[in-house]
């Protein structure tokens, strides 16, 4: 089915309002649900799931060291409205609707991490096997950024994703509001999300891969996912009209499997401010933004010498692209409003200060392996370091202690890696030899390890791993102890099987 390009407004996410404010900080309540809304102008409603009836859902926005309190409570129907593997992870004998909410990249308690296996189901009736509770904790003491917060039970996340289940969070401190940057009706967040639609508007997500081997479980999780039809803050391929000024954009990919290549038809840069843990040290200008999973950008963009022109954000596709793909464009911006005043705003080049995390004592160097192998229906199954979600936990990093992580990437493609409550630096990249690899087990390298790229030089909670490289990163895990999560940020990854659980551990305990 075709969609008219750029013939929707871009709707601007409203932020959530607390329903109460005590000594213990905010107060809110955000409800699960299952509801309709229009994604196109010439697309019936989709019946979606979303936070408060709305997809994405609002927006958080909250001050460093402000602490609040949010009730996520699941109000959703008792059967899902996308096709459940009921093969994977005991999916069969739970309820068939589960939802725990993550915060990605915030530093949170583990009882208000959203735990995969911390799921509960409407009216908190039944519970997964840990932490029983609804009430999380967010302390927000952690640098101003973006975050955002997304479905993560066990075996489901992909499809409760998919049918919605996304929102955005925003820290902010004094430190970024002395920096005079673009603000108010110029500071705007951008959710990217894939997806696909059948003729009466509803989702489509695939019930088995492409061409399905004989006897797979019906429906069968598919290895990958991709839309064909991108949706900027819940319209498809919406146009932004702006005045001829400076904006600053918060761009968040919160696509199931898609990466993206942003550019724009203008030719004009992206003077890049923030990564996904904050601001970095200098603001860089960038012509091609490079966009996994989870992946959040702060981008200035300056329209003033763009009067009058429509500009159109690209996302490149490669050489190899099918020409009938139409996923090779985003949104438009229209150069069309009169300057409502002067511009103010600066796009300052030094940012803050990022005290390089390898000057640290290094406690521990992990090795750990993304490979690819098949199940016993002989579909695709995706590994960290051969194990299974099920297996043992191996990675126990002690509270305090700062560590290097090597990714070993023995597969075919690059894997988005994503460690919960910490944020991390990038060390360098490394291409080995595959073949060689895959013959004897053998790791050759055929150059030298380079540093990050520029916009890659800050905070960072997920990061590009690409095939035949060794990507290293450093964290210092703190300032809490228990059991967190690390995974491949592809949904279709993580959901089999590429999450490991990770204990952090009190020293003194050992
Ligand atoms: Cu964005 Cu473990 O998640
Ligand atoms: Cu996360
Ligand atoms: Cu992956």
């Amino acid at each position: 089915m075709k969609l008219r390009k750029f013939v929707d407004p871009l709707p601007i996410v409203d932020t959530v309002e607390p329903q109460q404010k005590n000594s213990k900080g905010a107060y809110y309540e955000v409800q699960m649900e299952e509801f309709t809304q229009k994604l196109h102008r010439d697309l019936r409603p989709t019946r979606l799931w979303g936070y408060n009836r709305q997809f994405p859902g609002p927006t958080i926005d909250v001050n460093r060291d402000d602490p609040i309190q949010v009730k996520w409570i699941n109000n959703l129907p008792a059967k899902h409205i996308l096709p459940v593997d009921r093969s994977i992870h005991n999916v069969a004998h739970h309820p068939e609707v589960r939802t725990v909410t993550h915060l990605h990249g915030s530093v949170t308690r583990p009882e208000s991490d959203g735990y995969p296996e911390a799921w509960y189901t409407k009216g908190f009736k039944e519970v997964g096997p840990f932490f029983e509770r609804e009430r999380y904790d967010y302390p927000n003491k952690q640098r101003a950024t973006l975050l955002w917060y997304h479905d993560h039970a066990m075996g489901l996340t992909r499809l409760n994703v998919y049918a919605g289940l996304v929102g955005m969070y925003i820290i902010r401190d004094e430190q970024e509001k002395a920096l005079n940057l673009p603000k108010g009706n110029f500071e705007i967040p951008l959710v990217i999300v894939d997806r696909s639609f059948n003729e009466d508007g509803s989702l489509f997500y695939p019930r088995q891969p492409d061409d399905p081997a004989d006897d797979l479980p019906d429906p069968s999780i598919v290895p990958a996912f991709l839309g064909d039809k991108i949706i900027v803050n819940g319209k498809v391929w919406p146009y932004f009209e702006v005045e001829p000024r400076k904006y600053r954009f918060r761009i968040l990919n919160a696509s199931n499997t898609r990466g993206y290549q942003l550019s724009l038809d203008s030719g004009q840069p992206f003077y890049q401010i923030g990564s996904d843990g904050g601001l970095m040290q200098k603001t860089v200008k960038i012509n091609k933004l490079a966009m996994e999973p989870a992946e959040r950008v702060d981008v200035i963009l300056d329209f003033s010498n763009h009067d009058g022109e429509t500009i159109i954000l690209k996302n490149d596709l490669g050489p190899d692209a099918d020409p009938e793909d139409e996923t090779d464009e985003v949104m438009q911006f229209d150069v069309s409003v009169p300057l409502s005043g002067k511009d103010q705003s600066t796009i300052p080049r030094i940012l803050t200060r990022i005290p390089p995390l390898k000057e640290n004592n290094i406690t521990a160097m992990r090795n750990l392996k993304l490979l690819g192998s098949t199940d016993e229906y002989g579909r695709p199954l995706l590994l960290l370091d051969n194990k299974k979600w099920t297996d043992p936990v191996t990675e126990k990093p002690q509270l305090g202690a700062t560590e290097i992580w090597s990714f070993i990437n023995i597969t075919g493609f690059t894997h988005p890696m994503h460690i919960h409550l910490i944020q991390f630096q990038i060390l360098d990249r490394r291409p080995f030899d595959l073949d060689l690899y895959n013959e004897d087990g053998r790791i050759v390298f055929t150059g030298k390890a380079t540093s990050p790229e520029p916009n890659e030089q800050g905070w960072k909670d997920t990061v590009a791993a690409p095939s035949a490289q060794i990507t290293r990163v450093i964290a210092k895990f703190a300032p809490y102890t228990g059991d967190y999560v690390w995974h491949c940020h592809i949904l279709e990854h993580e959901d089999y099987d590429m999450m490991r659980p990770m204990t952090v551990i009190d020293p003194e305990d050992l």
